[in-house]
């Protein structure tokens, strides 16, 4: 987070999901720094508590829950945990998501394609459908939804990948239509290249391959995760109130 903004969301409670690592990490830091109490879902229980008890260490409420976000079930257990706990939801940022395998559109799996689209983009409407119900009671609330630029242009090789975050846009902007005049804002966040694990999944490890990819930004350099934490907490609060159904890029210019 940058050191000149700073957010006050206390009373506030905000979801994030696959909050262990990389983007959704930085977001959970952020939120806490801003005093929200905070609902951490991922799937792998042990990492999320281990996030949760470092951010209670620095005096957050936190919830931590394991939550595969493609199964709707646990999503449902997840928003049903949280009303439990918490009573409310003010801020979702929707994190989870996995990255293709490079492969030709004509090699690509039904497997690969299913494995992808099941997290990437029927996670996100399973937890748009829980998050909406409880704002909906509420009368107000803020969904951000992960997109990437993945989801602004074409990527080769990562086809299904791109279709997945290409229809978070399409959902995000649908569903913001639908309850902008509930006082529910529906927002989709675009990052450009940013060093998380995930990096690793498209460089394989390379760190010949990241410095080219750098060059590929008119900023010359990777996102931090912090900065797209900054976007995500930019859009949940008063100074985006007439922001509704958009995707906003977070990529150094890439898709300028
Ligand atoms: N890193 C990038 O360059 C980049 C660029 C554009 C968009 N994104 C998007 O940002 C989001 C966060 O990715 P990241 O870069 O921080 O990588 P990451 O791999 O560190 O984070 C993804 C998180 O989602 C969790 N997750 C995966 N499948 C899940 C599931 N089924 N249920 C619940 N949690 C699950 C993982 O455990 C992990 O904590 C993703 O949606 C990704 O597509 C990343």
């Amino acid at each position: 987070m940058n050191k000149d903004i700073s957010y006050n969301y206390q009373g506030k409670v905000a979801l994030i999901t696959g909050a262990a690592t990389g983007i959704g990490l930085a977001a959970a830091r952020a939120f806490a720094n801003a005093g929200a109490s905070l609902v951490l879902a991922g799937n792998h229980l042990e990492s999320i508590q281990k996030v949760a008890q470092a951010l209670e260490k620095t005096g957050a409420q936190v919830l931590a829950i394991a939550c595969d976000v493609a199964v709707e079930e646990q999503v449902k257990n997840m928003m049903d945990k949280t009303e439990e706990a918490f009573g409310r939801l003010d801020f979702a940022y929707n994190n989870a998501g996995v990255m293709s395998r490079n492969t030709e559109t004509s090699d690509l799996t039904t497997d690969e394609w299913e494995r992808v689209m099941n997290v990437n983009l029927s996670g996100i409407r399973h937890c748009m459908k829980y998050q909406l119900i409880q704002m909906k009671k509420q009368g107000d609330g803020a969904i951000i939804n992960c997109s990437s630029m993945g989801g602004l242009k074409g990527a080769k090789g990562l086809s299904a990948y791109a279709a997945s975050k290409f229809g978070v846009i399409g959902l995000t902007r649908s569903a913001a239509l639908e309850y902008a005049s509930q006082g529910i804002r529906i927002n989709a966040v675009c990052p450009g290249f940013v060093h998380t694990p995930m990096e690793k999944t498209v460089s394989g490890g390379s760190d010949e391959v990241l410095k080219e990819m750098a060059t590929m930004v008119p900023a010359n350099r990777f996102c931090e995760p912090e900065e797209i934490a900054d976007a995500v907490l930019w859009l949940c609060s008063s100074g985006a109130t007439m922001v509704i159904g958009q995707a906003l890029a977070v990529d150094g210019g890439i898709t300028a």
